[in-house]
């Protein structure tokens, strides 16, 4: 075990561990999109769980850096959250804000992130840069809509890791990346067990059911 202190709490955490999920274990939100708890390592994508740790003159994400002895770390300090608000209001500029008619409007991450960070989800600061991607609801069970996807890459990671189908991924670059089967087919397309473990972890609903059912987040998917 070692012994640090995250926002002036003095914790105890399993040497290893990385500092995303100490906090969030120990009751102090960092904001995070891409990681997965169960996974050995974190695809760090999302640039949004920067933290100062005293000692280090730049932040450092919290899903990738590993808890020590004595570390002293910052969730708020100036420098790292700068760093988070301007990720995220790039992030919510391309993101379809349909909040109101959204079934995931309940647990929305992004909604969670943006009132942590006191980030107005309309910003002025940058200009909406909607997406305009075809919706592919060709799987009977769900619906994805690209224009709401923040491309964390859960779905595939469950999808793959977790239920070691693995058929799907993500296709094209920059603006127009999407997830699709592979060779960018329709995700019906894909071998899908309809266990929609996809939908449970997505975080923005950009994965969500065809019937209109919320869905269940699993213990586990925490946030
Ligand atoms: S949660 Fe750390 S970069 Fe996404």
């Amino acid at each position: 075990m070692v012994s640090l202190t995250i926002d002036g709490k003095k914790i105890k955490a399993k040497e290893g561990d990385k500092i995303l999920w100490v906090a969030l274990d120990n009751g102090i939100y960092i904001p995070n999109l891409c990681a997965i708890q169960e996974a050995l390592e974190s695809a760090a994508s999302c640039r949004l769980c920067f933290v100062e740790v005293e000692g280090k003159d730049k932040p450092v994400t919290a899903c990738t850096e590993t808890v020590e002895e004595g570390m002293v770390v910052n969730t708020r300090g100036a420098k790292a959250l700068r760093l988070v608000r301007t990720g995220f209001e790039l992030l919510i500029a391309s993101h379809s804000l349909d909040c109101a008619h959204c079934v995931s409007r309940d647990s929305c991450e992004l909604l969670k992130i943006a009132v942590h960070l006191k980030v107005k989800l309309k910003t002025k600061r940058l200009r909406e840069l909607p997406r305009g991607l075809p919706v592919d609801s060709s799987s009977p069970v769900f619906v994805y809509d690209p224009n709401k996807c923040v491309l964390c890459g859960r779905c595939i990671w469950v999808c793959r890791e977790r239920l070691g189908i693995g058929d799907i991924g993500f296709a094209h670059r920059g603006f127009r990346r999407v997830v699709a089967a592979f060779g960018d087919e329709p995700i019906a397309k894909a071998k899908c067990s309809k266990c929609a473990e996809c939908v449970a972890v997505c975080p923005a609903g950009a994965l969500y059911f065809k019937d209109g059912k919320a869905p269940k987040r699993k213990a586990s998917q925490k946030t």
